[in-house]
């Protein structure tokens, strides 16, 4: 049994739904301060907070949990920057509190989202899992110190895992019902078609004065569905004996903001009103990803390469859901 921490999170939530389509078992433990119970679907929820160590336990001994995907933290960084306390208190010490109860609870295996934010600023090229890590921003910080518990935790004491760098999770579920929900919302697309539905009056373009072809920032663009596929790919591995690892999750095309307001006006066919804004505190110029190692080692094979096929399964949600979930 797989437990899934933040499963009613945006990642957690599409990762949880492709888990079941394949007909393995999992159970969702969140907390719900940011996730959403409608997002949660038709398996088992507990929830819970990951400092309680006791629920923790009794979780795993309940569902015989045997590993965990851990999703559950906090993922804006422009807030990270503002309220760094708030990001160290529930990333990282929320992750050690759950790393104890699964070395208490016998539970080995484990798949973590890390993300392409513990690289920071990394210039033109592709970045690979060996490029440098040096984050620019609190929340990115927090991920690569998640990383390093848990390389520590395998050397001690054998828990082995798989940390995945995300890069720009975009899209929504082919079914649209589900998709990205955050709020406040700081996420790119989704703003960007709050803005299209009129929901918000305009998009901010946070900065047009970067080192890039159009002067705002590149980033890789990842659908959510690769995103849980790749999940199960490593969880597959671990159980199969892999050593824990490291990869990269992203296309290995960037596109600056600009770009992808011009795709998402193609996309929807409305106007959406820009301007441009000053830059956000954190924000490096560029962050694309090669992702070869885990389509060489794992067989993993995105299917959605474009840009377009991605906003028009956000837009989907978005156009059906203008207010996220249901409160
Ligand atoms: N941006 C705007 N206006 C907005 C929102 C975003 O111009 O209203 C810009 C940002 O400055 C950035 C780009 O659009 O250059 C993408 O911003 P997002 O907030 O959508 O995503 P980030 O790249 O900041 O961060 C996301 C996730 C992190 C993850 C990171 C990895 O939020 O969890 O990708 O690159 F770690």
């Amino acid at each position: 049994m797989i437990l899934v921490t933040g499963g009613a999170g945006y990642i957690g939530s599409h990762t949880v739904r492709e888990l079941r389509d394949r007909g393995m078992d999992c159970v969702v433990y969140d907390n719900l301060v940011t996730g959403h119970i409608e997002a949660v679907g038709d398996v088992p929820f507990v929830k819970g907070d990951i400092f309680d160590k006791e629920l923790l336990l009794k979780t795993f001994a309940e569902y015989k949990v045997d590993s965990v995907v851990h999703f559950a933290a906090y993922s804006q960084v422009g807030e990270s920057m503002a309220h760094p306390a708030k990001y160290y208190r529930n990333n990282v010490a929320g992750t050690l509190s759950l790393l104890d109860a699964m070395l208490e609870g016998g539970v080995k295996y484990l798949v973590f989202s890390s993300s392409a934010a513990t690289y920071g600023e990394s210039g033109e090229g592709l970045i690979t899992e060996d490029s440098p890590q040096r984050p620019t921003s609190v929340y990115g910080q927090t991920k690569l110190m998640m990383e390093q518990f848990m390389a520590d935790f395998d050397r001690a004491y054998g828990m082995r895992y798989v940390a995945l760098r995300y890069f720009n999770a975009a899209g929504a579920h082919k079914s649209g019902e589900i998709g990205e929900a955050h709020d406040p919302e700081s996420h790119l697309i989704p703003v960007i078609l709050q803005a299209a539905l009129g929901v918000r009056d305009h998009i901010g373009i946070y900065g047009d004065d970067y080192p890039t072809r159009d002067g705002t920032c590149i980033r890789d663009y990842i659908h959510i569905t690769d995103l849980a596929d790749a999940h199960i790919r490593a969880l597959e591995y671990l159980k199969n004996g892999g050593k824990s690892t490291h990869y990269n999750l992203g296309n290995g095309n960037g596109f600056s903001v600009k770009e992808v307001i011009e795709t998402a006006r193609r996309v929807t066919g409305r106007a959406i009103p820009a301007r441009v804004e000053g830059r956000r505190p954190g924000d490096p110029a560029t962050l694309v990803a090669s992702s070869e190692k885990i389509k060489r080692e794992l067989g993993w094979d995105p299917q959605y390469d474009s840009l377009e096929e991605i906003v028009a399964s956000a837009w989907k949600w978005h156009s059906a859901h203008p207010h996220g979930y249901a409160k």
